[in-house]
């Protein structure tokens, strides 16, 4: 029989580096719970990025089933990864799961979760683009989560109607925030080193990494960032490369040795954390940079046709320029041209979150297991977004 006065064991999964950096909030504020145990599990998607991401939080792992393979294919992984979650999952008894996200980390922990009968939460629920292959696979293994999970954590009141109307019960979703504002402000008191040394006062940071992109795209985006710096001596860039070899292979055949153009390897989150502060703007098809950009008010022009976050946009702080050479030069160009425009789209107020998302989602997880939820901490709202 199960002692009724054990602790409550919450397993955290987490695979690639965004998923890591979204989850610390969570994993530390949780740990703080005298009557929870918290095991955080990792399955390794990422190697390096992901024992980067952990470091900046001083997070060490529970468990590493460490399933990372050079060049893994869509279905390699999730076929491994659903084997070795069972197998950390029979041992850990978790009396709840959680995830981050849309990966492929994601949506096997939500499957294993659901086969042991253990109860799935899903942080960053329902986002969407509406559209079933963008972006690829992400979009399908988001959807595919929510509808295994027992509790939704939403970070916008849009991804919570996202929700509703896949016919998800309202009872089962909290609106959050996003715990990337909350990453973002645990280092806002951290000092922020730079890993280069900035070429120009207007250096434009760059980040691609979606599958989407492969091939003709990122060669669109590699043209279209000659283009800016042969026109503009003003400007430089940095390119912290992901280390996909299909990432890979395009961008340092056509950026590598270029005047302003620095490719460097990816960057620890805090280092990150400073170029995107120290940078002109942002051009990227991050997921995670796209809330962290309008959180530090800065324009962020992202690399991509459609979004799952189109709060950003609708705000005005965020632009789809998608991976088309003149699109992204003329929309640069007009910011670098135009101080009032640049000046209105760094003002504008970052949707996704207060920075507190991981407390809600803790009191949340504390009220499920009937548990005393102490004194609220400085600075903390439990209602957000406020109306
Ligand atoms: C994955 C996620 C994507 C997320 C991205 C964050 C899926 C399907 N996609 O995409 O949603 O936005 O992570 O970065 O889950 N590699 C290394 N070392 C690392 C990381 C990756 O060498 O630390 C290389 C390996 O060759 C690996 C390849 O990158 O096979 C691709 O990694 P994978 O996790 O399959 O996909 P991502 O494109 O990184
Ligand atoms: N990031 C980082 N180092 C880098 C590039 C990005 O720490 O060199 C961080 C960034 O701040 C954000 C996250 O990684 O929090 C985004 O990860 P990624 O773009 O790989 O995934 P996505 O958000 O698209 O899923």
């Amino acid at each position: 029989m199960t002692d009724p006065l054990a602790r409550k064991v919450v397993a955290c999964v987490i695979g690639t580096r965004p998923e890591a950096i979204k989850m610390a909030p969570v994993v530390l504020r949780l740990r703080q719970f005298d009557g929870l145990r918290v095991r955080l599990i990792s399955t390794g998607q990422h190697r390096e990025l992901l024992d980067q991401a952990l470091a900046d939080f001083d997070l060490t792992l529970d468990r590493d089933l460490g399933l990372m393979r050079p060049g893994q294919t869509l279905a390699e992984l999730p076929a491994r990864a659903l084997t070795s979650l069972d197998e950390a999952f029979a041992a850990e008894s978790p009396d709840l799961v959680l995830a981050q996200g849309d990966t492929t980390t994601v949506l096997a922990a939500a499957l294993a979760s659901f086969y042991r009968r253990v109860p799935f939460g899903h942080v960053e629920a329902g986002l969407r683009t509406g559209q079933p292959d963008r972006p690829f696979p992400e979009e399908k293994n988001r959807v595919l989560a929510g509808h295994l999970a027992s509790v939704h954590f939403a970070p916008t009141p849009r991804s919570r109607l996202n929700l509703l109307r896949e016919g998800i019960s309202n009872a089962s979703i909290h609106v959050t925030g996003n715990t990337a504002i909350d990453a973002l402000r645990l280092t806002a008191d951290q000092p922020c080193r730079l890993p280069v040394r900035l070429q120009t006062d207007r250096m434009i940071l760059v980040t691609a990494h979606r599958r989407e992109s492969f091939g003709e795209p990122m060669v669109e985006i590699c043209r279209a960032i000659i283009d800016l710096v042969d026109r503009d001596p003003q400007l430089s860039v940095v390119f912290p490369v992901h280390p996909n070899p299909s990432v890979r292979s395009v961008v340092g055949s056509l950026l590598q040795g270029r005047p302003r153009i620095q490719l460097i390897e990816p960057v620890g989150y805090r280092e990150f954390v400073g170029l995107m502060r120290g940078s002109f703007l942002i051009l990227t098809d991050s997921g995670g940079v796209q809330e962290e950009g309008p959180a530090l008010g800065k324009p962020v022009l992202v690399l991509r046709d459609e979004t799952e976050r189109p709060e950003a946009v609708e705000a005005g702080t965020v632009q789809l320029v998608g991976p088309h050479r003149s699109a992204i030069v003329e929309s640069v160009e007009s910011l670098a041209r135009e101080p009032d425009r640049y000046r209105q789209f760094a003002q504008v107020a970052n949707p996704y979150g207060d920075g507190w998302a991981a407390e809600r989602i803790a009191r949340v997880i504390l009220g499920r297991f009937g548990l005393e939820i102490a004194d609220d901490p400085a600075g903390f709202s439990p209602i957000w977004p406020r109306a």
